[in-house]
Formats: C-alpha cells, sequence, structure tokens
C-alpha cells in the first residue's frame, strides 16, 4: 500500500464523505462541507432544467471508480450487471445482496464526487415492500450508496419504489428492457416495438416518478419511444439503447472500454455500445509481453530490483549461512557480490 499511496497521493487528499450529505444541510456533520466534492439530486435538477446532458456509468470496484471520479461523470451505477462483466455469468440474475455490498463499498472508496447508485439485485427486493427497504438500507449503510435503483414497474414494483422513498432512500427507477425479468420476457428482447409495448414504457416511467424516483433508466426502447417518456417526464430519463433523446446516457464500463475483446464476449457486447477504447488489447499485450519476458528472464531487471545489500554485509550473510550448514545457499551469495544482481532483499 506504500508504494500506491506514493504514486497517487491526490487520491488521498480527496476524502469522501460516504453516503447521502446535502450540500446544503443545516447540520455540519463530522466533516467539513465542500459543496463542490459530491454530486447530490439537487445537481443533478439543476443539470436536468437547464437541459445539460447527465453522464451515467458502471463501476463495480475501487479502481473503475476511481476512473469515473477523475473523468467528472455525474452518476456511478453499482449495476447488477457486475454479474455478468465481472462474475462471468450469462444474466444478472445469479449475483447475490452480499456480493453486491463488496463491490459497492469498493466503489465508495474510490468515487468520491460522483452520485453513487446501487442496483438491487435479483431475488432481494421482489416479496413485498418490506424486504425491498429492507435491502435498500442495507445498500445505503452497508453499500456506502447514496441512492439504490430497481427493475420493473409492475404494481408491486411502484409500492416497493414508493415504499422506499418514503424510507428516506432515493430511487432510480429502470424500464424498457429490464434484464431481471429475462424470464418473462423470453430473454434480453427490446421493449417498445410495437404501440402497447411503448405506451407501457411511457406509462411506467410516469408511475415510477409519481411514487418520487428521481431518473428512470430507459433500456433498449426505440429512440421515439424515449423521446415520448422524455417528454413525458419531470425527472431526468437516462437512456441506454434509447437513442439520442434523453436526459443522461448510461453505458457499462467494460462495454464502453472494450474491456473484453474474446471473440466470445466481442459477440454479446449490445449492439448500442460505442466502444470508445480497446482496453481489452491493450491488457493482453501487456499480458503477453510480461509472460514473454519472465520466461526469457529479461524482467526483472536491474531497473525494477530495487533493494540492495551492501558487499560487507553479503560477506557476513555468506558466513551466518555458512554456520547454518546452508554452503550451497552461501555460495550463490558470495557469487553475487559486485554483480548486478545484489539486488535482492
Ligand atoms: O446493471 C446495470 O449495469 C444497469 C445498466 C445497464 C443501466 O442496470
Amino acid at each position: 500500500m506504500l508504494f500506491r499511496t506514493q504514486r497517487i497521493p491526490s487520491l488521498f487528499t480527496k476524502i469522501r464523505c460516504m453516503s447521502n450529505i446535502p450540500e446544503n444541510s443545516v447540520y455540519g456533520g463530522p466533516k467539513p462541507q465542500n459543496p463542490n466534492q459530491r454530486v447530490t439530486l439537487t445537481h443533478l435538477r439543476q443539470k436536468h432544467k437547464k437541459g445539460e446532458p447527465i453522464t451515467v456509468v458502471t463501476a463495480y470496484d475501487y479502481p473503475s471508480a476511481v476512473h469515473l471520479d477523475t473523468a467528472g461523470i455525474d452518476v456511478c451505477l453499482v449495476g447488477d450487471s457486475a454479474a455478468m462483466v465481472v462474475h462471468g455469468h450469462d444474466t444478472t440474475l445469479p449475483i447475490t445482496l452480499d456480493e453486491m455490498l463488496v463491490h459497492c463499498r469498493a466503489v465508495a472508496r474510490g468515487a468520491k464526487t460522483p452520485l453513487l447508485v446501487g442496483d438491487l439485485p435479483f431475488g432481494s427486493y421482489e416479496s413485498n415492500s418490506n424486504q425491498a427497504v429492507d435491502t435498500a438500507v442495507r445498500i445505503l449503510k452497508e453499500g456506502g450508496m447514496d441512492a439504490i435503483k430497481l427493475e420493473g414497474g409492475s404494481p408491486s414494483r411502484i409500492t416497493a419504489a414508493k415504499a422506499i422513498v418514503e424510507a428516506g432512500i432515493a430511487v432510480m427507477g429502470h424500464v424498457g428492457l429490464t434484464p431481471q425479468a429475462i424470464s418473462v420476457l423470453g430473454g434480453f428482447r427490446p421493449q417498445g416495438k410495437n404501440v402497447a409495448s411503448a405506451v407501457k414504457v411511457v406509462e411506467t416511467a410516469l408511475a415510477l416518478q409519481e411514487v418520487g424516483c428521481f431518473a428512470v433508466v430507459l433500456e433498449c426502447v426505440p429512440a421515439v419511444v424515449a423521446a415520448a417518456a422524455t417528454s413525458a417526464l419531470r425527472i431526468p430519463t437516462i437512456g441506454i439503447g434509447a437513442g439520442p433523446f434523453c436526459s443522461g446516457q448510461v453505458l457499462v464500463y467494460h462495454d464502453l472500454l472494450g474491456m473484453l475483446q474474446h471473440p466470445h464476449h466481442a459477440k454479446v457486447t449490445p449492439k448500442f455500445c460505442k466502444q470508445y477504447a480497446r482496453v481489452g488489447d491493450v491488457i493482453n499485450k501487456a499480458l503477453s509481453e510480461y509472460k514473454e519476458e519472465v520466461m526469457n528472464g529479461s524482467f526483472p531487471g536491474p531497473a525494477h530490483t530495487p533493494y540492495k545489500i551492501t558487499d560487507t554485509e553479503v560477506n557476513k550473510f555468506a558466513n551466518e549461512l555458512q554456520k547454518l550448514g546452508l554452503d550451497k545457499s552461501a555460495a550463490v551469495v558470495a557469487e553475487k557480490i559486485n554483480t548486478s544482481s545484489n539486488s535482492k532483499d
């Protein structure tokens, strides 16, 4: 850890006040508040009012959270897409609340500025509103998130969203393709492609707004349907595969960075996702070079072998080894005197 703090000192001068501390609070709290420190719902409302697009990206761990923070992304979503892009599952269904909490905590340590939203995973909120509130509370208390996201717009889901808001927790809704519902949707299928489905998208988004959601994700719907929802709602719409007429956009971190370049993954990268980089290629190249250099002995060379011991100490060390009956080791050590290899401690 010492090395990390030396390499990135600026991170350690930015302390995130975990969980939701509104900038206009009447209470001081234990830490001095800096209004520029974090994005809040008020910031999002202001951006939305001014017509400024809201940027959202998923993150699942400390490094991805630091990257989002550094890039000035507004909202960091700890999505249950972690099940697929981090844990390698085919769907989002298997990830557990405890696993999500681990991701949330790591992200909370890394993202000091963005609003942090944690997904309620499948199986953690469907039974009743009490279960939904309990799960949402854990996401904030144990995960260090500022808000939660839940999928769907069935009456029971709307009731759950209402109960969570009433419990004092900000809720982001999610309609259109809701990946946790692939069982009833019959797979990862775009929604809103006929009149009934398009109307349902808009009505569901409105219902989520009415119970107090602060934003709604619109996933995989035609752009015109997203435009209708965006115009009908007072709260921001955040599109993913929903075209340009949303109040903001969200993409999955691994998808936008082109992290998974293996043909299997390339095949399942969503059609709507623009890859802003091919980070996976960079990673593959680096790992191959590392392997090659370890194999041919060129790594670690003198530049990466920093710890020295004086020749006098080496002599004494060789003597001690001999006393211990480790003659072979003593000979190896003696051989290293005055050579550039005398550099391991
Ligand atoms: O889990 C996730 O990453 C999401 C986004 C795709 C919106 O829900």
